[in-house]
């Protein structure tokens, strides 16, 4: 009996280690020192680029991170939102979110080109894409986190997913816990990430609707509004996110939703009496507890569906594939 209960309890140790091994495995597929030994000057390459990218234009530094959300919530963090549309092929960039506001690629064309006279077909488009998100908030800001590398770049897009995937204004509150779980990520990782919206720019079709017909809207505020975003024409008129600190990386955009001044009606729904009102409040409170948890969720973002290994490839050309 006890001989019995022993090996039991060994094979069961023996399963739990192999699955601890296999877990370890799978997570170490990307690591922040991927490219100590093969280009040691990857991250300093990126770096001094978007530096000088969002020195000569601050809105430049909300792209990049924008793109790197868009990148991620189309199957994987795989660059395939770089990929331009040819005669046989449809990429991501003409889709519903992307199409005339996505912007940021020709930043990622000359990072390309630079890494790749240092060290020619070894640095993915995908980790440049997630190196100049991280690089953009520290620019404005915000807060650093490591970013975990050897993503490798996609193949193929999908315009259908980048219209399906990636959230839009309109969204209520379950609707954008929904399209943030199907990604793998909570409702505490979606307002965190959210707090993006403290930089950047949104242009008026976006929040049309919200500053004529919402009514958790401050008055005054959709007032100001209404004359660079008129109820029909105007679509591209571009509005701050954060009408506070458009350029600066901090909790602002969680005061605005205090004060009913979120600028698209997905942002207020994050604090319209609802769960996450408790954690706007918390954000708002402690810029600390913020950055913290806005660094966890990137690298959590960073690290949806990577591919690896032999899987899919290092692009010469950001803009299209290998062969
Ligand atoms: C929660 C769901 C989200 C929705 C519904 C949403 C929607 C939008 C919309 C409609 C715009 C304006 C686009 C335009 O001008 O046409 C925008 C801009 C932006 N979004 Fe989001 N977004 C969400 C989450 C995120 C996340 C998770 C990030 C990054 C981590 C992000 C980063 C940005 C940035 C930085 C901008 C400004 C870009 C620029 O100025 O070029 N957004 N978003
Ligand atoms: C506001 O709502 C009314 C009534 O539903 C609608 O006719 C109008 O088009 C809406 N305006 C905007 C700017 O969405």
């Amino acid at each position: 009996m006890a001989s019995f209960s022993s090996s039991f309890v060994l094979s069961q140790n023996l399963f739990f280690f192999s699955l601890f091994c296999f877990f370890l495995l799978a997570s170490a597929d990307l690591s922040a020192t991927f490219y100590a030994s093969s280009c040691p000057k990857a991250l300093s390459t990126i770096q001094t680029t978007v530096k000088a990218a969002v020195a000569k234009e601050k809105r430049m530094g909300a792209s990049l991170l924008r793109l790197h959300f868009h990148d991620c919530f189309v199957n994987a963090c795989d660059a395939s939102i770089l990929l331009d549309d040819t005669s046989s092929f449809t990429g991501e960039k003409t889709a519903t979110p992307n199409a005339g506001s996505l912007r940021g690629y020709e930043v990622i064309d000359t990072i390309k080109s630079q890494v790749e006279s240092v060290c020619p077909n070894v640095v993915s488009c995908a980790d440049i894409i997630a190196v100049a998100a991280r690089h953009s908030v520290v620019t404005l800001g915000g807060p650093s986190w490591t970013v975990q590398l050897g993503r490798r770049d996609s193949t193929t897009a999908s315009l259908s997913a980048a219209n399906s995937d990636i959230p839009g204004p309109t969204l209520s509150l379950s609707d954008l816990i929904s399209a943030f779980s199907k990604k793998g990520l909570n409702a505490k990782e979606m307002v965190a990430l959210s707090g993006a919206h403290t930089i950047g720019q949104a242009s008026c079709a976006t929040f049309r609707t919200r500053i004529y017909n919402d009514t958790n809207i401050d008055s005054d505020f959709a007032t100001s509004l209404q004359s660079k975003c008129p109820s029909t024409g105007s679509d591209d008129n571009l509005s701050p996110l954060d009408k506070t600190s458009p350029t600066y990386f901090d909790v602002s955009y969680y005061r605005n939703l205090i004060i009913d001044e979120g600028l698209l009606h997905s942002d207020q729904e994050l604090f319209n009496g609802g769960s996450t009102d408790s954690q706007v409040e918390k954000y708002w409170s402690s810029s600390t507890t913020f950055f913290t948890d806005f660094s966890n969720a990137m690298v959590k973002m960073g690290n949806i569906s990577p591919l690896t290994g032999s899987n899919g490839e290092i692009r010469t050309n950001c803009r299209k594939t290998n062969s």
